[in-house]
């Protein structure tokens, strides 16, 4: 069954609470939290005190933060302190991924890995036995909004055949112009996670654009 994190970079911020809350009733599985540096991407959004509160105010719900961040070695800890409950971070980040796989675990966390357009699935696999979750993104990372990159599917049909042949079952997420059209390509292709930003925080009706998403 297709899961969904709504991103929420992509949430009205003097309403979040209140907008996680109606993507969490209507059935969405997980919330995704961008934490951009200006470093690793060229943009700044928000960090540990916004998932802090967040936490606080919706202790129940399951955190997916994405570190876009040049050395998430550094904020493993603080990230889990204030409740991430799964974090992600790049390989092409600067802390060695091996190392920071087993801090994130070692935290009680979740360990994901991601990778950029311009980086093949294949260097994800020396790590895949050790992973909860795989992330595949099918834009450059830094902004919302933008235009899915169909070079992503590849990549997850590889993933999901190398997983499926070493009997691994980690979340395969997708994360990127994922909409009504691209989402079920990519659930075609092997992801079992959609991340949503535009296609959820963007509606008018968001209830509805998370069951629609739920739903491929
Ligand atoms: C991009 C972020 C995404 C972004 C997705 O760097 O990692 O999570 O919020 O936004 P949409 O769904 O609008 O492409
Ligand atoms: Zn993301």
């Amino acid at each position: 069954m297709t899961q969904l994190s709504p991103s929420i970079l992509a949430a009205d911020f003097a309403r979040l609470g209140e907008e996680c809350r109606q993507v969490l009733d209507a059935g969405a599985d997980m919330l995704h939290f961008d934490v951009m540096d200006g470093c690793f991407v060229p943009n700044i959004s928000f960090g540990v005190p916004v998932l802090q509160s967040l936490h606080k105010a919706l202790p129940d719900a399951f955190y997916d933060v994405h570190l876009m961040i040049r050395r998430p070695l550094d904020y493993v800890d603080a990230f889990v302190k204030a409740g991430a409950s799964c974090i992600t971070f790049h390989l092409e980040s600067e802390s060695d991924a091996g190392e920071t796989i087993d801090a994130i675990h070692a935290a009680g966390c979740k360990a994901g890995l991601s990778i950029k357009p311009g980086t093949p699935a294949e260097a994800v696999l020396p790590f895949l036995d050790r992973l909860d979750l795989i992330l595949v993104m099918s834009v450059e990372p830094g902004f919302g909004g933008q235009k899915f990159m169909p070079g992503a599917l590849d990549k997850l049909k590889t993933l999901r055949a190398e997983c499926d042949a070493r009997g691994l079952s980690p979340w395969l997420e997708v994360d990127g112009g994922v909409d009504a059209v691209t989402g079920p390509q990519c659930v075609a292709a092997g992801a079992n996670l959609l991340v949503a930003g535009s296609a959820v925080f963007g509606k008018a009706d968001m209830a509805g654009a998370v069951r629609g998403l739920k739903g491929l």
